[in-house]
């Protein structure tokens, strides 16, 4: 959840550690700091509450001196959100400096065991330990002491550790990201490849326990006490797609990308797809598994490969599979879907279905993340860096995905792409200036209601659910999504006069989507529609193209233009909602 970024090199770090930082903000803003020191000179630190921006105006980071540093931004875990707690942490003598990202679950034992060796820890934090256990050893020198340090760890974690007197940075990654970046001028580790792209497009990705030892001089790998050599890659991404631009927000920058990064997501190897779709036709069972939107889309999958294919697939909450692993074998097949690849709950899944000898296929967006690394093969987005938390063109982009899939499956291949193509107008013109007002305009009379409903009916069920998750996330409205056959069973309790509920119609549900509406509105509820087709029953209507199987796009980038509204004239920062981060790299 938090991020992590660190550079050794030829250049002053403190700047290049700041904007490190503000580009890897999305993972966590509740503090943030920044440690650096010359060779030579002593550690400093400086850390505190907040988000990056504010706390650079009372800290002035850039001032630090050193071509050396390790930076974090926070979201807590263990301890509350203190200037204490911030890290970097140091140990008893101040002269090792660690930042850290993921959990040390043996933390409370390794802390007992050192407070009675003498060390005092300064923070509530599981991460305090690390620095004191390299301290520990650190008679053996700063690589070896390390190493021991890490040994003793249990959980994830993704480390970077400076000593005083030391012209290198050692990292180690478990379970949580870390990657390289290597420069002219120097090396970066960051948790994510926006951190360091400005500088640099070259990339090395790191499997689990490698340990990375980084001065000016180069790098040296290490894994199992083995020195080792990993491939250094090109990244496609572009600096400018981790920029704002015009936009005011991330998030809104990135809803407007979508016509594009659609397109991008059908841009697929066919070889790739086709060994798939191979190893699809002989499972025998097919998951699809995902956490938030990328349950959403898996579950806008499932319908996809019920009605195209006639293909059974199960949509499994991530947290939720392993209630599912007795029916795993050597035949089935798991589709792990994650933006990030990093997501806690995902990667256990992955884990227990390998565990089972099931094939696991990841659909993520970032190469070289752990689920790239994990999983046996991947389909990759193209959807470029997503800033904001929320998730907006990556959904769409699993959703292009998941359709190709079911297409390619029954030989659609070709028109499948014909359709996604003709589409391009479409989804431009739903994030239009035009479309942005009447959507400003649905937003104002919504943006004092404390419940919001939504209802759909199939494919437009997993719109819904989606559509929900969008609003309440970034707005702190209460939106709840129901099957529209269930609002019957209970849901038609919470209407009454004025009560908003918005209703998503497709050609291929329309009556019984419209009875739902009836009853809402017979008992006063304020209907929203989402459809092709105009209604007597909307009270209000937001026009989309009649897309078929690709409903799911064109519904929910309204919604998503909706939310981001709402959050504004709300007053939160779209980009950095409560209590959330981008990668949830905790289960
Ligand atoms: C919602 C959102 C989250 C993510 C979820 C999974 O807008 O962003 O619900 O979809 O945390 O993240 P990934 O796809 O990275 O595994």
């Amino acid at each position: 959840m938090c991020g992590i970024v660190g550079y050794v090199g030829y250049r002053k770090a403190s700047p290049l550690l700041l904007k490190g930082l503000k580009n890897l903000e999305y993972r966590g803003y509740d503090s943030a700091g920044i440690a650096t020191c010359h060779a030579q000179s002593c550690i400093e630190v400086r850390k505190g509450i907040g988000k990056v921006e504010e706390i650079e105006k009372k800290l002035n980071f850039e001032s630090l001196d050193g071509d050396m540093g390790i930076a974090h931004t926070r979201w807590a875990t263990h301890g509350a959100v203190t200037d204490r707690n911030a890290h970097p942490h140091t140990d008893s003598t101040g002269k090792i400096a660690i930042v850290h990202n993921g959990i040390i679950e043996n933390y409370g034992e390794l802390k007992e065991e050192l407070i009675e060796k003498g060390h005092e820890f300064r923070s509530e934090t599981d991460s305090e330990v690390i620095a004191h256990l390299i301290e520990e050893n650190i008679a053996y020198g700063f690589e070896d002491a390390c190493m021991s340090a890490f040994n003793r760890l249990k959980g994830s974690y993704a480390i970077l550790a400076i000593k005083e007197g030391e012209d290198k940075i050692i990292g180690i990654r478990k379970d949580s990201p870390l990657v390289v970046g290597i420069a002219e001028h120097g090396t970066f580790f960051a948790s994510d490849i926006p951190s360091f792209l400005e500088w640099t497009k070259n990339v090395m990705y790191l499997y689990n326990y490698d340990i990375v030892i980084a001065g000016k001089e180069g790098i040296r790998v290490y894994n199992e006490g083995l020195e080792v050599s990993r491939p250094i890659d090109t990244v496609e991404w572009d600096i400018e797609q981790a920029k704002k631009g015009e936009f005011g927000h991330f998030m809104m920058k990135e809803i407007s990308e979508q016509a594009e990064t659609v397109m991008k997501a059908i841009k697929q190897d066919r070889a790739v797809v086709s060994a798939i779709v191979e190893e699809m036709k002989n499972a025998f069972g097919i998951f699809f598994v995902g956490c938030g939107s990328s349950y959403h889309a898996s579950l806008a999958g499932s319908y996809f490969f019920s009605k195209e294919v006639k293909m059974h697939v199960n949509p499994v909450l991530a947290s939720e599979f392993e209630n599912y692993e007795h029916f795993l074998t050597d035949k089935t097949l798991v589709f792990a879907v994650s933006q990030s690849g990093e997501t806690a709950d995902v990667l256990e899944a992955v884990r227990v279905a390998k565990g089972r000898g099931s094939r696991v296929i990841g659909i993520t967006n970032v190469l070289g993340s752990s689920l790239t690394m994990e999983g046996d093969a991947s389909l990759l987005m193209h959807s470029g860096p997503e800033i904001c938390v929320l998730s907006t063109k990556t959904y769409t982009s699993q959703v292009v995905l998941m359709n190709l899939l079911a297409h390619a499956l029954v030989n659609r291949y070709e028109e499948y792409m014909a359709d996604v193509k003709s589409l391009y107008l479409g989804i431009y013109n739903l994030t239009s200036r035009t479309m942005r007002e009447h959507l400003e305009e649905l937003a104002k009379e919504l943006v004092e209601e404390e419940h919001i409903y939504l209802i759909g009916r199939g494919l437009q069920y997993a719109t819904a659910l989606e559509a929900a998750l969008k609003i309440k996330e970034v707005s702190y409205i209460h939106a709840e999504a129901f099957a529209g056959g269930e609002l019957k069973h209970g849901p038609l309790a919470l209407i009454e006069e004025g009560t908003p509920v918005i209703a998503f119609t497709a050609r291929d549900n329309c009556n019984k989507i419209l009875s739902n509406m009836h009853e809402v509105k017979a008992r006063g509820g304020w209907i929203v529609g989402v459809s092709a087709k105009e209604s007597d029953l909307f009270d209000y209507w937001v026009k989309v193209p009649e897309a078929g199987a690709l409903n799911p796009i064109v519904q929910i980038i309204p919604i998503q233009i909706l939310a981001y509204e709402l959050a504004v004239l709300r007053g939160v920062d779209p980009d950095k909602p409560r209590n959330l981060a981008k990668s949830v790299t905790v289960t």
